[in-house]
């Protein structure tokens, strides 16, 4: 009980202190090419006469109210945003398809001073791609192996789940690299198994097919299918070295 006070007041107390000093970050997410709006909601804010945004070091829109001059500046920050940039009235920025290289930090100062009021953090992600099942040509065992793989992937993790459990996982950061999974599954296996890709917004799912990728020497050759075409030759050379 004590505890739980403590730990609630303490909570707050943090969160009005960040507030004081402004450096309170708020975190925005968005796919690839969707325009997303940083709000400024604070009413006392909206009244300053300067309002003035950064993108890392670069000042990029400000609102002049004194003159009455709303700017946004299309080539600071090496281009980048080219004619995407939107600040209303209310101080508001509104960027258009987004792109990944607009992550990042987002500061909001206002008047001469350059008191930092706020930061929001943006972080744009990808659509991820469909991952791929195919059988390791590499493994002969009594089990059958598989490999998930995604290419040329960031800020994805890669799982392999039997219905809703999570069996394994693996995860990358902001490198583009190419990732594989490995799971093994008796041939009679009648779980369900799927590998899924996903990022913080999106996922996307395939579901293993054990009886179209496991099968065994005897049967199966009428497939025109990639993965499953090296999978007959995998399973030729299983079959040879018996
Ligand atoms: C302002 O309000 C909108 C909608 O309620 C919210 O999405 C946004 O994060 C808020 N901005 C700030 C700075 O709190
Ligand atoms: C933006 O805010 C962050 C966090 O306080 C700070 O590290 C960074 O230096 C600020 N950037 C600018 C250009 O003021
Ligand atoms: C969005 O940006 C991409 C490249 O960054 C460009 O190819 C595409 O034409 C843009 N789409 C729109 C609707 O402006
Ligand atoms: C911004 O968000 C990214 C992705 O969620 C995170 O890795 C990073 O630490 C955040 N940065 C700050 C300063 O909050
Ligand atoms: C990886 O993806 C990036 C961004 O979509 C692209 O520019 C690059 O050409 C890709 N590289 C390969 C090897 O496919
Ligand atoms: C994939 O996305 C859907 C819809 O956005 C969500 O309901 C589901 O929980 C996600 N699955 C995983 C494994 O993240
Ligand atoms: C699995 O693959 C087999 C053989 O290719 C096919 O007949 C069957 O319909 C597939 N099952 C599912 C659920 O897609």
């Amino acid at each position: 009980m004590g505890n739980v006070e403590t730990f609630i007041f303490f909570c707050l107390c943090s969160w009005s202190l960040a507030g004081v000093f402004g450096d309170e970050v708020k975190s925005v997410s968005v796919m690839e090419g969707d325009s997303v709006t940083l709000n400024i909601n604070d009413t006392d804010i909206q009244k300053d006469d300067q309002i003035m945004w950064k993108f890392g070091r670069f000042l990029i829109a400000q609102i002049n109210r004194k003159i009455n001059k709303i700017s946004v500046y299309n080539d600071s920050a090496d281009g980048r945003f080219r004619d995407r940039l939107k600040l209303d009235q209310t101080g508001s920025l509104t960027i258009t398809n987004t792109s990944t290289t607009d992550s990042g930090l987002y500061n909001i100062s206002i008047d001469k001073t350059e008191k930092l009021f706020h930061i929001f953090n943006l972080s744009v992600y990808a659509p991820v791609p469909v991952p791929v099942i195919s059988r390791d040509s590499s493994q002969c065992s009594l089990y059958c192996s598989l490999l998930c793989s995604a290419v040329n992937v960031s800020d994805v993790t890669l799982s392999w789940y039997k219905g809703n459990s999570l069996l394994s996982s693996i995860s990358v950061s902001d490198l583009r690299i190419s990732l594989s999974l490995p799971l093994e599954v008796e041939y009679q296996d009648i779980n369900s198994y799927s590998c899924v890709l996903n990022n913080p917004i999106t996922n996307q799912t395939t579901h293993l097919n054990i009886t179209q990728l496991c099968h065994t020497c005897s049967g199966n050759s009428g497939d025109t299918n990639i993965a499953s075409h090296s999978a007959d030759i995998s399973c030729s050379i299983c079959c040879g070295s018996d």
